[in-house]
């Protein structure tokens, strides 16, 4: 029995898809059976790695969705109009879909998810987060008897390649980020990755497949990496640290209602150099997941790219292929590939949570002045770890502190105290710490 797939998009991801399933020799035998049957791209014209049928190119993609042929609609186009239309009409004419896409699934999963159930088809995900390393299908399925208290990680390969070179070659950030594009880590529009907005997107998603419920996207913290001055890069590695864009999902407690409490962020952070995620360097990407009972695992692998995004891609596609060989879900939906939400979640003030953090003041370079910033930070019981003097030259100097971890809104009335100082003649940096 062969199996119909419909391709929406052939650029790195589409292209990697149609290379695994035009040479499945030494694959799963499943992967043998899954055809190509219609592609939709933007433009006809444009030169394609593969060589692929004319015949099945398209520049409708609705006509994908809607081909007979096509038993498994898999979304590789990006953006969120029309791919949300595109994968609700795919679901409403009775078809499986794939997608990539964590920028409609963190956005519009649920609505989703209810059409899917509604209809009792599987919309799959594996590769929206993390390119080629499972870690949506073992959250679902194989970390399912945990009370899970945290999800953190590297889970932009861009940002992360970027930040390795800045750190080990002294690049430029914006050569680098032309690399990171040309390789096709980065999104169509690169903002998304250097800003933080696909970190979040899928830190969206994991904390929504770890809690069980879905978290507001729009309100999740997200600071990237575009303000990020190489100084900094290199005085935290004089400390001991290393500079990564980290995403956090964690568990606050619960309301009385049973509502999970959850602090949901991402920003650039000092990793301690000893910390297994200080060593995750490149395109590569980690999940850290914290349970119980498991305690802290770790996934770790290709976090972008054509191969490592088109093998999660496949492996949900045979997902599917394999429930459609036995019969397919006509009895039903397994609960656990399927992931519906089964509790309220919601995001806490950002103010009340508690962090270690790093901060660059320019100030004047004079006794007492290292003095009067401890007090501020005294005042407001924030502790200090370290304090340094940098580069003092012309009268100023550089002082960088580490705090111990310290409730967000106390750190930020001993900023406004010591921003306020006449020795401060700027707040230069204020970056997290772990
Ligand atoms: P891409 O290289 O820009 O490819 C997008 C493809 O979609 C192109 O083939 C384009 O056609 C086609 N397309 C776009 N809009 C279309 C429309 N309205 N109608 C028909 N075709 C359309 O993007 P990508 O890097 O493969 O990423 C695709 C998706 O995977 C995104 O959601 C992305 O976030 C996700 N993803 C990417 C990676 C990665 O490493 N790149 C990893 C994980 C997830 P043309 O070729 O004619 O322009
Ligand atoms: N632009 C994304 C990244 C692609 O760099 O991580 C993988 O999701």
């Amino acid at each position: 029995m062969t199996i119909g797939i419909g391709l929406l998009g052939l650029g790195t991801v589409g292209a990697g898809v149609a290379a695994i399933l035009s040479a499945p020799a030494g694959r799963h035998p499943l992967v043998d059976q899954l055809r190509l049957q219609r592609v939709a791209v933007r433009d006809l014209s444009r030169p394609r790695p593969l060589e692929l049928d004319p015949a099945l190119l398209t520049t409708d993609p609705e006509a994908v969705v809607q081909d007979p042929a096509v038993d498994i609609v898999v979304e590789v186009m990006g953006g969120l109009e029309p791919a949300r239309s595109l994968i609700l009409s795919a679901i409403a004419a009775g078809k499986s879909v794939v997608t990539a896409n964590k920028a409609v699934i963190a956005r519009h999963g649920q609505e989703i998810a209810a059409a899917a159930a509604a209809r009792g088809v599987y919309v799959l995900i594996e590769a929206a987060v993390g390119g080629g390393i499972p870690i949506i299908e073992p959250l679902k399925q194989s970390l399912g008897a945990n009370r899970i208290q945290r999800v953190s990680g590297i889970i932009n390969g861009t940002t992360n390649y970027i930040l390795t070179r800045m750190a080990d070659e002294g690049a430029l950030y914006g050569t680098v980020l032309a690399d990171a594009q040309a390789l096709g880590y980065a999104e169509a529009d690169p903002a998304a990755d250097v800003e933080g907005g696909d970190a979040a997107d899928k830190i969206a998603i994991l904390a929504g497949l770890a809690y069980g419920g879905g978290v507001e996207r729009s309100a999740i913290p997200t600071e990237g990496i575009s303000g990020l001055q190489a100084r900094d890069v290199s005085y935290a590695d004089q400390l001991g640290f290393r500079v990564k864009l980290l995403a956090v999902a964690q568990s606050e407690g619960t309301d009385p209602d049973g509502t999970e409490q959850l602090d949901v962020r991402v920003h650039p952070t000092l990793v301690p150099k000893d910390h297994p995620l200080a060593g995750v360097n490149g395109v590569n990407n980690a999940i850290l997941v914290e349970g119980d009972p498991v305690g802290r695992v770790m996934f770790y692998g290709p976090g972008a790219g054509a191969g490592p995004t088109a093998s999660a891609v496949v492996a949900d596609i045979l997902n599917i292929a394999g429930i459609r060989q036995v019969g397919g879900p006509s009895a039903g939906l397994d609960p656990l590939l399927a992931a519906g939400s089964w509790r309220r979640c919601r995001l806490v003030d950002p103010a009340v949570t508690r962090h270690r953090n790093y901060l660059r003041l320019q100030t004047t370079d004079q006794a007492g002045v290292i003095g009067r910033i401890g007090s501020c930070f005294g005042q407001e019981e924030v502790s200090i770890q370290s304090i340094v003097q940098f580069q003092a030259s012309g009268g100023e100097a550089e002082i960088v502190v580490i705090t111990h971890e310290v409730q967000e809104a106390r750190f930020r009335a001993a900023l406004t105290a010591i921003a306020a100082l006449p020795d401060v003649k700027a707040v230069a940096a204020c970056l997290r710490t772990l």
